[in-house]
């Protein structure tokens, strides 16, 4: 076996979940990822069928049965991650429908993932029936997006027409908008089916008065979703409390739609 510690997709999410820490979005344990594992990326480092515990997840998703997924340990600091990832992170197989998780590595210390594994595991199933490519499900607080739910309208059609007015790319990167869940209840399985519910129509959908969802197909493009919501939310609360001399107008967002070969939302231009 290879040590896992040199595969891609270790390398890329220890590079990821510091990178989000830097950004300052996961303050202390702030923040949860998972990411799907093809068997044939896994098969030079993990013995598959070595099982080292099994942890009930407490939900079932019939959907990603036999999926494997390396995510963020519940209670551990993305900051710590690159120093010990083998504490922080774990990989885990769903069986029996979702309802158990087979440990195969990580979480040395007896740790378990997410609290958030029921949100991201919903998502993952209703993020695949809209793109089986998606592999990603990121999850963290960015200021900015935070503070935007405490002053503007969480209106879906709303908060989505503010960001893509906050920065031309917006339209481009997030076509089909945000969705805005209320304030809920976090690490339950309510918030969870709401949220996957909230990502059959979008990648990224906001907690109000928490954080951010954002789905993918892999760690890159995940992160470079949120970032980009995340500047667009910097610009609004810059000038917010300002007059608006100037906007990007609805027809400017359609030739940004033919320039770019995207579609808006249906309805959500005028
Ligand atoms: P975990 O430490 O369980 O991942 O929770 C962090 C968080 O952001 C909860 O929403
Ligand atoms: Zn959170």
């Amino acid at each position: 076996m290879k040590d896992i510690l040199t595969a891609d997709f270790m390398v890329e999410m220890i590079r990821t979940v510091s990178n989000m820490y830097d950004h300052g979005w996961d303050e202390r344990n702030g923040g949860n990822v998972s990411l799907m594992l093809d068997e044939k990326e896994t098969s030079d480092y993990l013995q598959r069928q070595t099982v080292l515990r099994t942890i009930p997840t407490g939900f079932a998703a019939p959907e990603l049965e036999g999926k494997t997924f390396l995510v963020t340990g519940t209670g551990k600091y993305f900051k710590n991650v690159k120093y010990a990832p083998e504490v922080n992170l774990g990989i885990v197989r769903l069986k029996d429908g979702g309802k158990q998780a087979e440990l195969l590595w990580g979480f040395t210390d007896g740790g378990q993932f997410t609290s958030e594994f029921p949100a991201h595991m919903m998502s993952h199933a209703a993020r695949l029936k809209a793109d089986p490519e998606n592999r990603v499900v990121m999850h963290c607080h960015p200021e900015n997006l935070l503070a935007m739910t405490y002053v503007h309208d969480l209106d879906e059609r709303q908060f989505t027409r503010t960001l893509w007015q906050m920065c031309t790319e917006c339209i481009v990167v997030f076509p089909d908008g945000v969705n805005v869940l209320p304030w809920m209840l976090c690490g339950t399985n309510e918030i969870g089916e709401a949220t996957a519910e909230k990502m059959k129509t979008a990648r990224l959908v906001i907690w109000s008065q928490h954080g951010v969802y954002g789905a993918g197909k892999n760690l890159d493009e995940t992160f470079g979703l949120i970032e980009t919501a995340e500047k667009a939310a910097e610009i609004f609360m810059k000038i917010a409390h300002l007059p608006r001399v100037n906007t990007i107008t609805d027809e400017q967002m359609h030739l940004l739609e033919k320039r770019f070969g995207v579609q808006a939302r249906e309805g959500w231009l005028d």
